[in-house]
């Protein structure tokens, strides 16, 4: 390893670019996919946040497609000859192995929020820590033996191998399906059979390895065929449990489980949510929503590199690309000689961030940390424990129904249903009635009793297309009909009982 102490104080100003009134400024590349409006937001929130007078990062940003290793490897190489010292950004499957070979052979760090790229990579600092340990312990928590596991094979398959080898020892019976792959116009309908098939096997538990985005479409096609009620039991594998909106199972009884990395209880993260909050949303694009786990990830790689490169800035250490002309493509390739300082004070950094103890090993990978177990009650998402590398999963209040009916009292639920005999049915005499009153019949019946117990009110919504008004044979379960009752207020299993939650 080459150290060069700068000990010219003439020097210095050249090697860390003066810029701005005196403060020093360090070059770095930001990759960022286009979508991406709130991740980018939190970096520029993140500039603002950890700059001071004394020192300050300035970035280059492109958007991009980052499935296409074209405009990755076009943008990358572009950063690298304006003469960056680190690049933060995302990659995808397409593109990770491009930019791990890149770094690896410049020398140059890369940043990253996106999934943990399988193997070793020197250059690579992952904010994003590893989900295989808090989800083994969460399926061994609930004792599950059977169960499907879709993934979505965009991000990476080392997750997949984990639980494959960990259902191997343990003689787990998984089903694993690969939902990465599926073509966008026809994914609603590949979901809805996907799920019948699972039933038809009577799989009823499933893990659901992939971001939130996806998981929404999922979730919406599972409500759609009256599979979020009770009985059914899903885990969602990524740490942006409360990101997504899981108001429509909320109340449809299924038992919905996951991991949340931003604990919004902290301290740290309440005060950043302010600042947040008060944020200009034409300025500041996706600051109307609450940070979502990836945007804290990247506005926590900010604070990372900054204090990696403020170490370096106060140890006078000299990270001047000399001997390199920036050209990534030179042949023999030439390395980035003070490449591999940076990369041991980004390794070194240890802060306390939107995510938690921050840390890394020696590959970059996040050690230390902790993240929240979640489940969905009927009062919203719930912490009920946590998981880290030490003490693995640690339940700190389970099943725990707190004052449950006090989110429903006083709200007004539309009850979406079929007119279908002798469920709903229209009165002879309809005409006379307004509302709720018009219909009659089995269901209407129902959900006055129930709004009355549960102490709602209600308004019914005859939908035109009936086509998922259907009585499961097996289940018994309506879908679409009461399957959307509430979109899950409460369940109506048509057999002699009902049960319902409220
Ligand atoms: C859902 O959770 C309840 C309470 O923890 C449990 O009794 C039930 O078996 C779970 N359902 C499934 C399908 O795992
Ligand atoms: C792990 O992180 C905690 C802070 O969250 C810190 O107190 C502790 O020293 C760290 N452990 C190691 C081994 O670095
Ligand atoms: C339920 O609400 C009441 C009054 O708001 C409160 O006193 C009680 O502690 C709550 N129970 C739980 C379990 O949170
Ligand atoms: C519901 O409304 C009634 C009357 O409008 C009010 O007295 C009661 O406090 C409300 N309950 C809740 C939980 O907001």
């Amino acid at each position: 390893k080459q150290k060069t102490m700068i000990l010219s104080g003439l020097l210095f100003p050249a090697l860390w670019g003066l810029a701005l009134g005196g403060s020093p400024s360090v070059q770095i590349g930001g990759l960022f996919p286009r979508g991406a409006d709130q991740e980018y937001s939190a970096f520029r929130i993140g500039m603002v946040q950890f700059g001071t007078v004394e020192f300050r990062l300035t970035p280059h940003i492109d958007n991009l497609e980052v499935a296409n290793s074209f405009a990755i490897t076009n943008c990358f190489c572009s950063q690298f000859s304006r003469g960056v010292y680190a690049i933060f950004g995302f990659y995808d499957k397409k593109s990770v192995n491009t930019i791990t070979s890149f770094c690896e052979t410049l020398h140059v760090s890369f940043i990253t929020p996106s999934f943990p790229a399988d193997g070793l990579n020197q250059f690579v600092l992952q904010m994003r820590p590893d989900i295989k340990g808090p989800l083994i312990s969460l399926v061994e928590y609930y004792k599950w033996e059977k169960f499907a596991y879709l993934y979505d094979s965009d991000r990476g398959l080392s997750t997949l191998q984990a639980v494959l080898d960990t259902a191997a020892e343990r003689k787990w019976q998984v089903t694993a399906i690969n939902v990465g792959n599926l073509k966008d116009e026809w994914k609603d309908e590949a979901y809805r059979s996907l799920f019948q098939d699972l039933e038809n096997k009577k799989e009823r538990r499933v893990i659901l390895d992939c971001e939130q985005d996806k998981v929404k479409d999922i979730m919406e096609q599972v409500i759609t065929i009256g599979r979020h009620v009770k009985g059914y039991h899903y885990i969602i594998a990524n740490f942006g449990f409360v990101d997504g909106d899981l108001s429509k199972i909320q109340y449809g009884g299924a038992n919905v489980s996951g991991f949340q990395i931003v604990d919004f209880d902290d301290p740290l993260v309440a005060k950043f949510d302010q600042r947040w909050e008060a944020l200009e949303e034409k300025e500041y694009p996706g600051a109307d929503s609450r940070i979502r786990y990836t945007s804290a990830l990247t506005y926590d790689a900010v604070q990372v590199m900054t204090e990696a490169f403020r170490l370096l800035h106060k140890q006078r250490i000299d990270i001047s690309r000399r001997g390199n002309n920036g050209d990534c493509l030179a042949n023999p390739a030439v390395p980035w000689a003070q490449g591999l300082e940076i990369e041991r004070a980004l390794k070194q950094v240890r802060v306390d961030g939107l995510t938690g103890n921050i840390q890394f090993d020696q590959y970059g990978r996040r050690v230390n940390y902790t993240v929240n177990v979640m489940e969905l009650k009927n009062s919203g998402p719930v912490k009920i424990g946590y998981w880290n590398e030490m003490d693995k999963m640690v339940v700190t209040k389970s099943d725990l129904f707190p004052n449950d009916t006090m989110g429903m009292e006083n709200k007004t639920v539309v009850v979406t249903t079929i007119l279908e005999a002798p469920y709903v049915m229209l009165k002879k005499n309809a005409e006379l009635f307004t509302d709720n009153e018009r219909y009659e019949g089995y269901c209407v019946d129902l959900a006055a009793e129930i709004a009355k117990h549960c102490g709602f009110k209600y308004q019914l919504r005859i939908v035109a297309d009936g086509k998922y008004g259907a009585r499961d044979a097996e289940t018994k379960i309506w879908n679409g009909m009461v399957g959307e009752l509430v979109y899950g207020a409460y369940v109506c299993h048509l057999t002699n009982s009902f049960s319902f939650h409220c």
